[in-house]
């Protein structure tokens, strides 16, 4: 039997850390063709030496808050390949603190990343898929999209938003059976350098766990992707119950206040532990 994934040409955003990085990794060894794309030069050729034994590999350096960047990533992987299967619009950064003391250079920062870029990525991506009459983009949202974190303002506005349109396009596009599908990818904690120098949360998952749940649900075309279980069972649950909403949302305040602003600590765990489900 072929693999879902052997010979296509797929785009990885933030394809040089973390989750994006496993996940350029995996398809490589899976037979696609990818575009490991990450912001710096400096972690592009890191990635660069590291794949070096895939010849399926390309690399560029793509700021994904610049729309003409990302129009160029998208044409220069059509120009060479002459389409475009699965788009993974990973690209991500983290922004916490108390929302008074963020700046509107900080807000303005993690939207760009966060939401714009992916806006960028889908807005390149489909004139090409609808052409084609098939192709898959894959946005990065969050737990933090199916629920709102205190002191996480932005990073919650954006993946909520990232989420939202992704469903909304996926019926859209459903709908009208123009052939591209749409997946909504929603992590709990997973390893990656966002951990690094701090105790790893328990409910953690391995980056190599993550891409495996990731690339299961893309070929199955889930609509949403969540996990780890027990993490998408828990947010089901508060947000079927709101009491239990309140009463968990009050204690992740507390216990992220105590650790964080208290100790300077970043407090990443859910208190799984004050609701019984
Ligand atoms: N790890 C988790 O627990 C977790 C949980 C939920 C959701 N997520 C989401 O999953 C995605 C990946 O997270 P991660 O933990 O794997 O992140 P990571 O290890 O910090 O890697 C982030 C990646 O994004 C790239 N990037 C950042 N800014 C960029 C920009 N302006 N243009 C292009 N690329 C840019 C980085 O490239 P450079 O280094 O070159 O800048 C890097 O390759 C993010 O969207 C994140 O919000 C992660």
């Amino acid at each position: 039997m072929t693999d879902t994934f052997e010979g296509k040409i797929v785009i990885v955003t933030g394809g040089t850390s973390g989750i994006g990085y496993a996940l350029s990794e995996t398809l490589l060894k899976r037979g696609s063709y990818v575009w490991v794309i990450g912001s710096r030069q400096e972690s592009v050729l890191k990635a660069k030496q590291s794949f070096s034994k895939y010849s399926n590999a390309q690399f560029a350096a793509v700021d994904v808050t610049s729309a003409d960047a990302v129009q160029k990533m998208v044409d220069d992987c059509v120009n060479e390949f002459g389409h475009l299967d699965y788009l993974f619009n990973n690209a991500g950064v983290g922004m916490m603190g108390q929302s008074e003391d963020m700046t509107l250079d900080m807000w303005k920062k993690v939207v760009e990343v966060n939401l714009w870029g992916v806006i960028y990525g889908v807005h390149a991506a489909l004139p090409v898929m609808l052409k084609q009459g098939s192709g898959h983009i894959i946005n990065t949202s969050s737990i933090a999209g199916l629920f709102s974190r205190p002191y996480r303002a932005v990073y919650t506005a954006t993946k909520h938003a990232v989420k939202g349109m992704t469903e909304s396009m996926r019926y859209e596009h459903a709908g009208r059976g123009t052939g591209i599908a749409f997946s909504t990818v929603c992590p709990g904690n997973v390893v990656t350098k966002i951990f690094d120098g701090i105790e790893i949360p328990k409910d953690a998952v391995p980056v190599d766990e993550a891409v495996n749940i990731i690339l299961a649900g893309v070929e199955k075309k889930d609509g949403m992707i969540i996990f780890p279980k027990n993490t998408k069972k828990l947010i089901e649950h508060l947000n079927a119950n709101p009491n239990d909403m309140e009463k968990f949302m009050i204690e992740l305040e507390r216990r992220t206040r105590v650790t964080y602003l208290e100790k300077g600590e970043l407090y990443a765990e859910l208190p799984h532990d004050i609701i019984k489900i």
